[in-house]
């Protein structure tokens, strides 16, 4: 899975080499393991490839004297086969004509292997995207369109391709089943982009299209025409899209996860005034579903990592507002779990970067069924908001670091005003929160502003090799996100619990060399939450509390937080407690905070 990205000049003076590697440094939320960029120059394949960042790679490529008109390139995440030169893309075919990039996977990519290897066709990687490759070279009678259709035909599995062969220089062709590709004509320089995502394009309007299943594209700096699986030429469709200028900086900050954490307080004002009117919060977005609302039975939220944990610690309000029962489903079990028959069931996808593989697969396999789905998403050009009836933006801009902060925050305080929104039109007799989800941004800039506090106990705590997160209610949600953070960025091994479980397995576990972080802003569970604690710090265990009152019975280790008068809402700056308190741990032990290893910012495999 990967990033995937091709580009033609037309009446530009851009270089093709170069104008890919910065469509590829947008890409690289979708993998950064290894790059590479190819092209066709006097009539044979050129390709420059390193293991690691895009930046590596535009060293490599910086001093290039080739003229040329077309280049290809890829971002990778690593499925089939290590970090290595050999695996990385553009993949070459055995006859050394055609460069290809990839994203998705060829499930049958083995046995495809074994009739190629029965051919002679020799291999050099351990790739899923060589076999396409070496298929495509193996079937080529003269027509590469032809080829790539034949090999549509025999592949199985969800892939997007882009590839240039030795005999047509200026042509790209491109395909996909079942993974983004977009190809879009900028609308003055005429001059062609393709890409995973549109918003990787360079700043400016397009013409757009987006692929369908098995449609294939041949593509030149004069015509881009569309075939579908059989051959015939299909209508075009465009739809106008305009990319602004890409704006992410650190501003300051070593990394963007801190900056991102900071700019939550705002974002949150920003959010609750946008959704503010006649003294309660409602979504213009759904000014036309009320009838839809008002026959709901269910609520399904679909979501993968901290997209889910956002469904999980909301789960309990919305059921509340809605008086509706509100399932929480992880994205990748979904599909594949037996679902009762349920009528009447709203859909809430919730994405940062709405294409994340396994949420999407889930999304589409319920589909028809939903009376309503509605997309809470970062981008507004992706995949997911373009399938979902209603799109809900998550307003907090670009999110560089892969452990999402603000977007998370953004999902859980859009979560909360969609239960009051829903809860108007149902017209259930509720509390309004108006004051109390008005003083989130106070709440936060009051955790903020205890930065220093909590760095000075995440250095301390970094010295632990195992960590437990725990609460009752929802802050054993919050616990499972706060674990999560800490796992991405600092690589330590971490585990949520309810605080009530410790005592059923887990407490085998403790000893001085364990932490456990404890969040108390669960008024009611807070009394049961701290016997728990007591029997922690009974068998040695280090425990450190965010929370309110000082417990000297059980430790030392106390972060006082702020009281909104509200236990529901307490989640969002408790939250963010725990990013900076696994910001702190991983900074102190040098980790790569904002690209951890293993990591991609969207998952677009399943
Ligand atoms: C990846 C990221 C996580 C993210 C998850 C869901 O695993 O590393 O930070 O929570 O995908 O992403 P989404 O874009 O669907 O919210």
């Amino acid at each position: 899975m990967c990033g995937i990205y091709g580009y033609i000049q037309s009446k530009s003076n851009k270089k093709p080499l170069e104008t890919c590697l910065d469509g590829l440094q947008k890409l690289q939320y979708r993998g950064y393991d290894s790059a590479g960029v190819a092209s066709i120059h006097k009539g044979t394949v050129l390709s420059f490839k390193t293991v690691g960042k895009v930046d590596l790679l535009s060293a490599l490529v910086k001093d290039h004297k080739y003229e040329l008109n077309t280049a290809i390139a890829h971002t990778r995440w690593a499925t089939h086969g290590g970090l290595s030169a050999e695996n990385t893309h553009p993949q070459i075919d055995y006859k050394k004509s055609i460069a290809l990039v990839h994203n998705g996977i060829i499930e049958n990519y083995l046995e495809l292997k074994e009739f190629l290897l029965s051919k002679g066709v020799a291999f050099t990687s351990e790739t899923d995207t060589e076999v396409i490759t070496n298929l495509i070279a193996y079937l080529y009678k003269g027509d590469l369109k032809k080829a790539i259709a034949e090999a549509f035909k025999r592949v199985q599995g969800s892939f997007a391709i882009v590839l240039i062969h030795k005999d047509s220089p200026e042509t790209i062709f491109a395909g996909a089943r079942g993974c983004p590709l977009a190809v879009g004509i900028c609308d003055t320089s005429k001059d062609v982009y393709i890409s995973s995502d549109t918003s990787s394009f360079s700043e400016s309007s397009y013409s757009t299209y987006f692929m369908k299943n098995d449609e294939i594209a041949e593509i030149t700096s004069t015509a881009l025409t569309i075939y579908a699986s059989d051959g015939k030429v299909k209508k075009n469709d465009l739809s106008t899209i305009i990319i602004s200028k890409d704006e992410a900086s650190k501003d300051g900050y070593d990394h963007y996860m801190h900056k991102e954490i900071h700019e939550q307080s705002s974002l949150s004002a920003r959010i609750l005034k946008k959704r503010m009117l006649l003294n309660t919060f409602s979504f213009k977005e759904l000014e036309n579903d009320n009838t839809f609302i008002e026959q709901m039975e269910h609520i399904d939220v679909i979501a993968c990592g901290s997209s889910y944990h956002a469904g999980l610690i909301a789960k309990e309000f919305l059921e509340e507002m809605t008086l509706t029962p509100v399932t929480i489903h992880l994205a990748s079990e979904y599909r594949y779990a037996k679902h009762l028959e349920k009528k009447n069931t709203v859909a809430i996808i919730i994405s940062q970067s709405g294409e994340t593989a396994d949420t999407l697969a889930a999304f589409r396999c319920k589909k028809e069924s939903f009376l309503l789905s509605i997309a809470l998403c970062n981008n507004d050009t992706s995949t997911l908001t373009r399938e979902t009836h209603r799109f809900i933006p998550l307003m907090a801009k670009k999110e560089v670091s892969v452990c999402s902060t603000k977007a998370f925050t953004s999902q859980l305080l859009n979560l909360y005003l969609l239960g009051i929104h829903f809860s108007n039109v149902l017209k259930i007799e509720n509390k309004s929160y108006i004051e109390e989800l008005s003083n989130i941004p106070l709440a936060i800039d009051d955790v903020l502003s205890k930065e220093e506090i909590i760095k000075k106990y995440a250095e301390t705590y970094a010295c632990y090799p195992y960590f437990f997160f725990t609460g009752r209610g929802n802050m054993y949600p919050v616990s499972m996100e706060a674990a999560l953070k800490l796992k991405e960025i600092s690589y330590l091994p971490a585990e949520a619990l309810p605080a009530g479980e410790m005592k059923h397995g887990p407490i085998a576990l403790i000893d001085e060399n364990l932490a456990t972080i404890a969040f108390l802003g669960t008024e009611k569970t807070a009394p049961k939450t701290l016997s728990n604690l007591s029997e922690i710090k009974a068998r040695d265990g280090k425990v450190l509390i965010f929370g309110g009152d000082t417990h000297p019975e059980i430790t030392q280790d106390v972060i006082a937080m702020y009281k909104n008068g509200n236990d529901t809402f307490a989640s969002i700056p408790y939250c963010i407690a725990g990013q900076i308190f696994s910001y702190f741990i991983a900074k102190k032990l040098g980790k790569e905070i904002d690209f951890p290893r293993n990591l991609a910012k969207s998952v677009t495999v399943e």
